[in-house]
């Protein structure tokens, strides 16, 4: 993991949902617990955050989420017992997990009021500064290059306002997203001029969505604590960051690299491929099979 030093200290992993469209998978654990080849999705997150300079993690939680705390927790009885068997390559992967510089703080979430409502509960914490968000689902594949959150906090550095990573998605499924209107201002970045919650692929502004990495400035929170429900009957993000659009600019980024939805089994599944055939232990055997496969 490279690190380097960033403005952006923070980063804030709403992790309350309840992940509904992996049940069973998902009773008793997290969706984000779940692993890419041997990976939870929340750790592949972090290290994105860790990659980009941040070293406080802020995690919203909410019942059923213990597995996260533990998994950045210190192992004691499973460190001793693969210290005991002389288990050093397993050892450094359990240490690994967290780098010694990086805090992680847990707040409570304890009713689903939404995405907006989620990341507000972090304003104790957060106080002014610019932050980052990350929804661990999406899951960010740069495929060897800057990781994507690292792309944004650089950039950060230079347009100094908040900014979303978007993508263009086929309009049929405007509804599961964020859409932004945009006008051109630089290559890779548009600037927003509204932005909605899950519209009608036929009301829909645009087909440029939002996928889960944000770099927001504090002013959003004043915003999300002003607002009313919204779409889904719940307090959206997307609603405090049109209100902040109002105020100041928010930057749409064209981000470099793949984002697989690992909130739906499919987008799962081609992330598990897509890395299964990158790792150094399954590549070349998970080649051989998907070949086989294909008879
Ligand atoms: C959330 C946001 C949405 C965004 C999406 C990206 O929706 O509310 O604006 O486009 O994440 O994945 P969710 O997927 O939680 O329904």
């Amino acid at each position: 993991m490279t690190q380097r030093t960033s403005q952006i200290r923070k980063a804030v992993f709403p992790v309350a949902g309840l992940g509904s469209r992996f049940l069973p998978a998902t009773k008793a654990q997290p969706k984000e617990m779940l692993p890419i080849v041997d990976k939870p999705l929340i750790q592949y997150a972090v290290e994105e955050a860790v990659a980009a300079g941040i070293t406080e993690m802020i995690f919203i939680t909410g019942r059923n989420k213990r597995a996260i705390e533990d998994h950045f927790d210190k192992a004691y009885e499973l460190e001793s017992e693969l210290e005991a068997h002389n288990k050093q390559e397993l050892l450094d992967v359990v240490r690994k997990v967290i780098p010694k510089n990086v805090t992680c703080i847990y707040i409570r979430q304890s009713a689903p009021l939404g995405l907006g409502h989620a990341v507000l509960c972090a304003r104790p914490v957060v106080g002014n500064e610019p932050f980052a968000v990350l929804l661990a689902d999406d899951f960010m594949d740069a495929d060897g290059g800057k990781p994507v959150l690292a792309q944004m906090t650089e950039l950060y550095e230079y347009e100094k306002c908040s900014l979303l990573a978007v993508q263009d998605v086929p309009r049929a499924n405007t509804r599961q997203y964020g859409i932004v209107s945009a006008t051109p201002y630089r290559s890779d970045l548009e600037l927003v001029s509204g932005i909605v919650e899950k519209p009608k692929p036929e009301e829909a502004p645009s087909t440029l969505a939002v996928v889960g990495r944000y770099v927001l400035s504090g002013a959003i929170f004043d915003h999300l604590e002003n607002l009313g429900v919204g779409s889904g009957g719940e307090i959206q993000l997307t609603d405090g960051i049109a209100a902040l659009m109002n105020a100041e600019r928010v930057l749409a980024y064209r981000y470099a690299g793949q984002r697989y939805d690992c909130g739906s089994k499919l987008g799962y599944l081609q992330a598990t491929a897509a890395i299964g055939l990158k790792h150094p232990e399954t590549a070349a055997g998970f080649r051989e099979f998907l070949d086989q496969l294909k008879g």
